[in-house]
């Protein structure tokens, strides 16, 4: 939905409001007759229902999971976080009053980016750009800085050029795992060299980690089900604020999320989300802690979403690469569940995604995570929600497709 569609007497904010892209293509491709391979939603038949059955149970017999709990999130829940992230520290312990739970991790950047940007403050993000944090920066009338990524992450050398030039951005967003949508993984290296940049140059850094715990191949190896991602930024400055969510391990419904950060962001944010919904759900912060802290079942839960998403994945890229040959480009994603592709001619997708449709198939088009002209070839394609047998089926139409596009055009 444009601006021009919203009635006079709203306030000024709303001007510059834009739907996000995807969201809107999410209504189309609700039809029972498109398979979509837009949303980037989890796979429904992976989400362990009778686990939270159990924990839904259970939580209903604690006194207070019917109650308002504490704005930063449920102490329960907050000790299990502070636990899980030490651990995915490599030990490095990480204090409980510095984990705030928050409505989804998409409501942890709408606070962040209220309390750590000011309007037309630089915020530098991934190009192409998760774009749910667009709209989030755009609504905080930050100005927004792209910087490309590679099959590295984000390009920290190029970051450090326009930091030498003058760039003073107050945070920069980047999602490290199996970026979405791109799919790469940030080196250890360059979250080394972005911590070191944040340090010097006095921004904060938010690491937004949705995916990380879906990893199911080493970068350069074909083997499934090795290959976690490097430690996280957040391992080595005290200027990042890490992001996560329960979303794409256990379900998007929970709308749990939580971050990571110095107390006196965490206090920031407390205060800004007492004024924006008093607090969280009580009840499913409870079954959240119950599953995330049962580690021998979560453990045996994310080895089974590893092992189908690594499947699904390879189910996809291979029919692709048979249905176009050389003439797409497609990455080989080492977890999430997203692929990016690229045609090789001037196929441009947003105008493909028409045809598209009409044979009964859906994408992402990549100008939907950036402006850039290099996008209008691109495509983001989600493995996650179909099993190998209809993403394999998926990618027939989308041939007919581009064959009827490319015939009137
Ligand atoms: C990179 C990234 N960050 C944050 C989110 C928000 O997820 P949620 O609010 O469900 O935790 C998403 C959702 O797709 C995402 O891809």
């Amino acid at each position: 939905m444009s601006s021009a569609y919203l009635p006079a007497g709203l306030a000024r904010r709303t001007e510059s409001l834009s739907s996000s892209a995807i969201r809107d293509l999410l209504a189309l491709t609700a039809r029972d007759d498109v398979i979509s391979l837009a949303g980037g939603l989890p796979a429904t038949d992976l989400i362990p229902v009778d686990r939270i059955a159990a924990a839904a149970e259970a939580a209903l017999r604690t006194p207070d999971a019917l109650q308002y709990c504490e704005t930063r999130g449920h102490g329960t829940l907050r000790s299990v976080l502070a636990a899980r992230e030490s651990d995915a520290r490599g030990g490095v312990t990480v204090p409980v009053d510095t984990v705030v739970v928050t409505h989804g991790s998409q409501q942890a950047l709408t606070l962040l980016a209220q309390a750590l940007i000011d309007p037309g403050a630089v915020v530098v993000v991934d190009e192409p750009a998760y774009t749910g944090a667009l709209q989030v920066f755009s609504i905080a009338d930050a100005r927004i800085e792209a910087i490309p990524i590679d099959s590295d992450g984000m390009d920290t050398e190029e970051l450090e050029r326009r930091l030498a030039a003058g760039l003073r951005p107050a945070v920069v967003h980047t999602v490290a795992n199996f970026h979405n949508p791109r799919g790469v993984t940030m080196s250890e290296q360059r979250r080394r060299h972005l911590a070191a940049l944040a340090d010097r140059f006095g921004f904060w850094v938010i690491e937004d980690d949705p995916y990380g715990e879906i990893w199911f191949a080493a970068p350069d190896s074909a083997t499934p089900g090795v290959g976690a991602p490097p430690l996280p930024i957040a391992c080595h400055s005290d200027r990042v604020i890490r992001l996560s969510s329960a979303s794409k391990i256990l379900a998007p419904t929970l709308r749990v999320g939580w971050f990571v950060a110095p107390r006196a962001v965490c206090a920031a944010v407390e205060l800004l989300k007492q004024g924006a919904d008093l607090c969280g759900s009580s009840m499913t912060q409870l079954m959240a802690a119950d599953m995330l802290g049962d580690t021998a079942w979560l453990d045996a839960h994310l080895v089974d979403l590893r092992r189908e998403y690594s499947c699904r994945a390879t189910a996809l890229t291979t029919a692709l690469d048979a249905e176009f040959g050389a003439r797409l480009t497609v990455s080989r994603p080492a977890g999430g569940m997203f692929t990016w592709a690229t045609f090789e001619d001037a196929t441009d997708t947003g105008e493909l995604l028409a045809a598209a449709l009409d044979h009964g198939v859906a994408f992402v088009p990549g100008t939907a995570f950036g402006s850039g002209e290099q996008y209008r070839r691109s495509l983001r394609l989600s493995f996650a929600g179909a099993t190998p047998a209809v993403l394999t089926d998926a990618v027939r139409p989308l041939a007919s497709a581009r064959s009827a596009f490319t015939r009137a055009h």
